[in-house]
């Protein structure tokens, strides 16, 4: 029989706790297109950038990596007209190391495209809508905290009920939200 309260059994409980919340932050990094080299789509598959970003999820902290040769290609980062256009004039952010890690620290739409002439025309591009529609709304980002942390003690000396409009568990999603890119950081050595 197991016992319930024997030392073995809490540690083992305590070790499952930690899995799943490890299973939770810990943040990813992924291959562009599952691909080993960011560059102009195959004729075989010319939309495997838009099927790639409309079949993954990010989270907080998560980041993509474009692998290439960085002699022969680069990434940058546009607006949503720039990247209709094809108009590499003015990238929000310009990479050309050959490893080039972006990391989701705010939520929105992001556009990218090579940096070199010609290939966003060819369909080297990518946009990420990010923190909409997924598990995460956009009110759980970093930037909910200061609105809704500060009153609760000071004015009510408990923690009240959460507005009726907000989900009841949204407050733990913060958490794990907020926790997940802050060891998400640290482990990317961001802070
Ligand atoms: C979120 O989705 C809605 C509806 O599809 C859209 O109007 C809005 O612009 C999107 N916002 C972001 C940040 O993607
Ligand atoms: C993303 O994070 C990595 C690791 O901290 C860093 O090397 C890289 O420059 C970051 N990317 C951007 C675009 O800031």
């Amino acid at each position: 029989m197991v016992n319930l309260r024997s030392p073995r059994f809490q540690l083992l409980l305590v070790l499952q706790v930690l899995m799943l919340i490890q299973s939770k932050v810990l943040c990813y990094q992924y291959k562009v297109g599952d691909l080993d080299a960011w560059g102009i789509p195959t004729s075989t598959n010319p939309q495997v950038y838009t099927k790639w970003s409309k079949t993954h999820e990010f989270k907080m902290g998560d980041s993509l990596l474009f692998l290439y040769p960085p002699s022969q290609d680069s990434v940058v980062q546009v607006t949503a007209q720039a990247y209709t256009s094809c108009n590499l004039k003015d990238p929000i952010l310009y990479m050309n190391n050959g490893n080039s890690l972006f990391n989701f620290t705010s939520l929105g739409d992001f556009y990218f495209t090579s940096g070199e002439p010609g290939r966003c025309q060819n369909n080297q591009k990518l946009h990420i809508s990010f923190g909409n529609g997924s598990a995460y709304s956009p009110s759980y980002g970093p930037s909910a905290l200061p609105d809704s942390a500060p009153s609760y003690p000071t004015v009510f000396g408990t923690i009240p009920a959460p507005p009726s409009s907000a989900p009841s568990q949204s407050f733990p999603v913060l958490m794990v939200a907020v926790i997940g890119f802050v060891v998400c950081s640290l482990l990317s050595g961001n802070l």
